[in-house]
């Protein structure tokens, strides 16, 4: 039985897996499975990102992972998370010297991306290779939507390249989504969606458990 709860940490080995099937050839893959690994359990302990995953009788079979503030979340990893992996990770840059330029380009990352508060930005999605085609994206998403629809946050965005088109196909059938705008990064041209919370709620259920470290939470008046 499929279920959706929120990622934990100890999921991190298997969402760096799922991650670098679907992500071939891409810098933060090139960056190392170690890389990778550290980043997911940052998503998970951080008040800045969450992820939420399907799982298959308890085992990890896709994941979505979100920043609530891509700007906090990338400057807390680097400050607290990135010196853990910096042996790999400089390894990896010495095997494939050509994606210093992207990581030095995906270090400003967030300004790219340009996301003011209440809106968060999707990080990753991917599904186990066995599990695609059944569904499980468009539910995790959904299920991200309600969380993030729980903590105030009221829109969604996703930087998609622009040949991944299963990926494309899957965001197209979201309501009032839009291309926001158009960049490159990781020297690969890609498109900023943005999405309303509010219209794509339908049946939306809550992640089950508990997460790790609750994201922060948007409270009070909007502001103007
Ligand atoms: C994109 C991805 C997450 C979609 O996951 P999924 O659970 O297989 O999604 P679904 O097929 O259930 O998606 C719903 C719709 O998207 C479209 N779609 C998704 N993959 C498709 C494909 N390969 N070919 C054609 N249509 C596709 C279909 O319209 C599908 O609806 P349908 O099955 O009712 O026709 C998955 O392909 C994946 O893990 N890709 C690799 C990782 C990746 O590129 N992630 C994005 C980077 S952030």
């Amino acid at each position: 039985m499929i279920e959706f709860r929120y990622l934990r940490p100890e999921d991190a080995p298997l969402a760096a897996d799922i991650h670098i099937a679907g992500q071939q050839g891409t810098t933060l893959t090139l960056l190392g499975r170690s890389f990778l690994e550290e980043f997911y359990r940052a998503v998970c302990c951080s008040v800045w990102a969450e992820g939420v995953g399907a799982y298959d009788d308890g085992k990890l079979a896709g994941f979505v992972a979100v920043a609530v503030s891509s700007d906090k979340f990338f400057s807390e990893f680097k400050r607290k998370h990135l010196w853990r992996v910096s042996i790999p990770a400089a390894w990896a840059v010495i095997k494939h010297p050509k994606i210093i330029k992207y990581v030095v380009q995906g270090w400003n990352y967030s300004d790219q991306t340009l996301s003011p508060e209440r809106e968060c930005d999707g990080l990753f999605i991917g599904v186990k290779r066995e599990y695609l085609r059944l569904g499980l994206a468009p539910t995790m998403v959904k299920t991200m939507f309600a969380w993030a629809n729980s903590i105030g946050i009221e829109t969604v965005t996703f930087m998609i390249e622009k040949r991944n088109r299963p990926m494309r196909w899957m965001v197209s059938y979201m309501n009032d989504l839009y291309v926001d705008h158009e960049f490159e990064v990781y020297g690969r041209p890609m498109l900023f969606y943005k999405a309303p919370i509010a219209a794509n709620l339908d049946e939306a259920e809550m992640p089950k458990g508990k997460p790790c470290t609750p994201a922060h939470a948007y409270k009070g008046k909007k502001e103007s």
